[in-house]
């Protein structure tokens, strides 16, 4: 099965309006092979802007959160609805920051991602362990755990589709990336898990992107892996002329 690549910056909050316009502009102008997908995932402030600056580019939209009600008394979330008014095609969603710093829990991951597909956005959904939780072996229970109780209810097929994020926590912002046989360990693992809950035709097609530290010089060797079809990318997403080299890896 062939998977379309999928590039995705994380901006984080990082970027002003007026420099996430200059990051936006540099990246459109960098080469973009057509065989794959460009994300571009701002501040909710610099949203906008961004979209305007991409339009009429193939370059995606992407938020790095996203609420399950399209409007009301929900102070400092955002809608589904307004991501799309300002051209987002795509939502991260249960990055470990909003985990582990925000206290998110799976349940509430799971509405998200339920609310996002409902309004037609794409849930890019993140999952990892801790480097506590992988010393002691319990890597794969609570992968397991992240994907069953972030998909739970979630129906997918005739148009209806999700992308997972496989984000190591010790690997995020660390220098540290997963060895490339670890990351296609867990990816065939996760692609496994997921055909044990959907047709296996639908599971072959979810893109499993790679997080954690990708940069220039381990993107060609982690897009080499059978199973990993793309990479969320934050530090190195920050500078045009890094993130232009990921977007253009070699095989
Ligand atoms: P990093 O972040 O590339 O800076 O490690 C990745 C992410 O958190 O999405």
């Amino acid at each position: 099965m062939e998977r379309r690549p999928l590039l995705a910056g994380n901006w984080k909050m990082h970027t002003t309006v007026a420099e996430a316009e200059d990051l936006a502009r540099a990246i459109i102008q960098s080469q973009i092979p057509a065989d794959r997908d460009v994300l571009l995932a701002p501040p909710f402030t610099a949203l906008s802007a961004v979209g305007k600056v991409i339009s009429g580019s193939a370059v995606l939209l992407g938020a790095q959160n996203v609420c399950w009600e399209e409007k009301g008394a929900f102070t400092g979330d955002i809608s589904p609805t307004m991501l799309k008014d300002v051209g987002c095609s795509m939502a991260i969603i249960g990055h470990s920051e909003r985990r582990q710093i925000f206290g998110e829990s799976d349940a509430m991951i799971n509405k998200r991602v339920a609310g996002a597909m409902q309004h037609g956005l794409t849930p890019i959904l993140c999952i990892g362990e801790t480097l506590d939780e992988r010393e002691t072996d319990q890597t794969f229970r609570v992968l397991e755990e992240q994907v069953r109780n972030g998909l739970a209810g979630i129906v997918l097929g005739s148009g209806k589709k999700i992308i997972v994020a496989y984000e190591p926590v010790w690997a995020i912002g660390t220098g540290k990336t997963a060895s490339v046989g670890q990351a296609q360990e867990v990816h065939l693992f996760v692609r496994e898990l997921l055909a044990t809950m959907y047709e296996k035709n639908i599971a072959s097609e979810i893109r499993i992107l790679y997080g954690g530290s990708v940069n220039p010089d381990n993107v060609d060797d982690l897009m080499g892996q059978d199973d990993v079809d793309g990479a969320l990318v934050g530090g190195a997403a920050l500078k045009a002329d890094s993130f232009g080299r990921i977007i253009n890896f070699n095989k």
